[in-house]
């Protein structure tokens, strides 16, 4: 075998620290933290509300710069965030979707910014609305659409930027459960097709679990990673796996340390 199918981290991060004035006082957001995804590999951080998930993907897109520590993107150190910017497709942990614009309009936003001319971004777009579940929104604007269409829209206008690098911050927040696990779904058939490289915040074990490689828990702020675990289920996966024993066997060791986070931060205590 050629070094080719050797495993690359696309995304390398070490002791990485991070702390912000928080009620007048500096405090310790990110303390440590580890975590390394590989090319073509999706994982999913889960973590209590406030241990700095979001931070870490900021710092990672290059919107926020660490204390210290190294964030390595395609086996390229940058000494700042700069250097990470416009290297990854970001899906905000809001949709951020602009209320004057037309769905359409939306999506092509980051190709737009990154001087793709209109007409043919939105050639580009309408390939897509089809597979996004979008055909027949595109002329619409936000407030007309249903939550997981917004959240197809927003996702649509990360996934146009083609970035090899994705990061997800609770793209399925906002959700019922029906529509959620629908967009799960079909958020791991486009994985599969696609190729690319995910991270995947959220608050929802099954969803961690179903879709992803390895799921890292951070515990309550100041986050750092408390367990990494390997999802060792077959792939192609489908929603109905996560009944069987094997998920569920794989769930209760993410249990019992996810649920003493969730103790630590009700207590007031900061986790160990
Ligand atoms: N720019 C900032 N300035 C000051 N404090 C910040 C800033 N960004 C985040 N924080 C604080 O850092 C902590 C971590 O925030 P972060 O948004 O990363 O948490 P999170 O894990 O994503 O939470 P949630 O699950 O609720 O989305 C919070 O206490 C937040 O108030
Ligand atoms: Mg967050």
């Amino acid at each position: 075998m050629s070094t080719d199918t050797a495993v690359r981290p696309k995304i390398r991060i070490e002791s990485l620290h991070k702390s912000y004035v928080i009620d007048g006082r500096r405090q310790a957001v990110l303390d440590g933290v580890d975590l390394t995804v590989n090319e073509g590999e999706f994982v999913s951080i889960i973590g209590p509300s406030g241990c700095g998930k979001s931070t870490l993907l900021n710092i990672i897109a290059g919107l926020d710069q660490p204390d210290s520590g190294i964030v390595e993107l395609s086996g390229e150190r940058s000494g700042s965030a700069d250097g990470r910017l416009g290297r990854t497709g970001y899906m905000q942990q809001k949709d951020l979707l602009l209320p004057w614009r037309s769905v359409l309009d939306n999506t092509i936003l980051g190709l737009e910014l990154r001087g793709v001319p209109r007409r043919q971004a939105r050639e580009q777009a309408l390939e897509f609305t089809e597979e996004f579940g979008l055909k027949g929104f595109e002329h619409q604007y936000p407030y007309a659409l249903s939550g997981g269409m917004r959240q197809r829209a927003a996702f649509l206008r990360t996934m146009l930027l083609d970035q090899d690098v994705v990061l997800l911050d609770e793209p399925f927040g906002a959700l019922d459960a029906l529509t959620r696990v629908q967009m799960q779904e079909w958020l791991l058939q486009l994985w599969e097709s696609l190729n690319k490289t995910i991270v995947l915040i959220t608050h929802d074990v099954d969803e961690a679990l179903l879709l992803s490689d390895r799921v890292y828990l951070l515990t309550a702020r100041p986050g750092r990673a408390t367990l990494v675990l390997d999802v060792a289920l077959p792939r192609p996966r489908h929603y109905d796996m996560v009944t069987s024993p094997e998920f569920s066997a794989i769930k209760a060791r993410l249990m019992e340390p996810l649920r003493s986070q969730i103790e630590s931060v009700r207590s007031g205590g900061q986790a160990a």
